[in-house]
């Protein structure tokens, strides 16, 4: 049984994730707390193989369901390598998304369906989130915070697959609302951060 404790942050691209989870990284290190940050896909020398492969724009014909295979294994491995044995030694654990965003965008934004959670509980080994952050945003607020950057794969994909991923995020709140505390991203970074602190400290005091 795991000791540590483990939040994620979800939201569409752009709703501010990297700037709070930065805030949140600082506040926790300057208390002297035993951390690790992570990002998905990402986080172990393979995964962050498999990242490349997902995100990069020359991988045009990839498919719906190789893309979320993709997503799964780079979990899986990160999911046993590191945050298992984290969580086992009682850390930490902060990730940068996780199964909701496989949930948001391949179940509802690619309309794969019911096979994503599926997949996902060979990914998973029981581990789930003891906190999701979701920063709450319309595909537009994303769309105009990350449009002078270059986009990935994913950012490239039209605004029908961003409405269904806005709306998957809101019927994983909806789901699991023990777990998934929405705070709308429109508000101001500091109202945002203090509000994540708040939960973190509390979750974190009842675990
Ligand atoms: P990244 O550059 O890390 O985006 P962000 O900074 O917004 O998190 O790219 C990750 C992209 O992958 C992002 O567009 C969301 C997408 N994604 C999925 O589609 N499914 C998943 O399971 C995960 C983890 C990410």
């Amino acid at each position: 049984m795991s000791k540590g404790f483990f939040i994620t942050f979800e939201g569409m691209d752009g709703s501010g994730k990297s700037t709070q989870i930065e805030i949140l990284k600082k506040r926790l290190e300057s208390n002297g707390e035993d951390v690790i940050f992570l990002r998905e896909p990402g986080g172990t020398p393979i995964s962050e193989k498999i990242r490349e492969i997902i995100l990069d724009k020359g991988n045009s014909e990839m498919t719906d369901v190789t893309e979320m295979l993709l997503y799964a294994a780079a979990r899986a491995q990160l999911v046993e390598e590191v945050i298992a044995p984290a969580l086992r030694a009682g850390r930490t654990v902060i990730c940068d998304r996780f199964i909701d965003s496989s949930i948001a965008y391949q179940a509802y934004g690619r309309e794969l369906g019911d096979c994503v959670s599926a997949v996902n509980s060979y990914a998973l080994g029981g581990i789930m989130p003891d906190l999701t952050i979701l920063l709450r945003s319309d595909a537009n607020l994303g769309e105009t915070r990350i449009r002078d950057r270059e986009k990935d794969r994913i950012e490239m994909a039209p605004d029908s697959f961003k409405d269904r991923v806005c709306r998957g995020y809101e019927l994983i709140e909806k789901a699991d609302p023990d777990r998934v505390v929405g705070i709308d991203a429109r508000d101001t970074v500091e109202n945002i951060s203090s509000r994540i602190w708040d939960e973190v400290e509390s979750r974190r005091g009842e675990a």
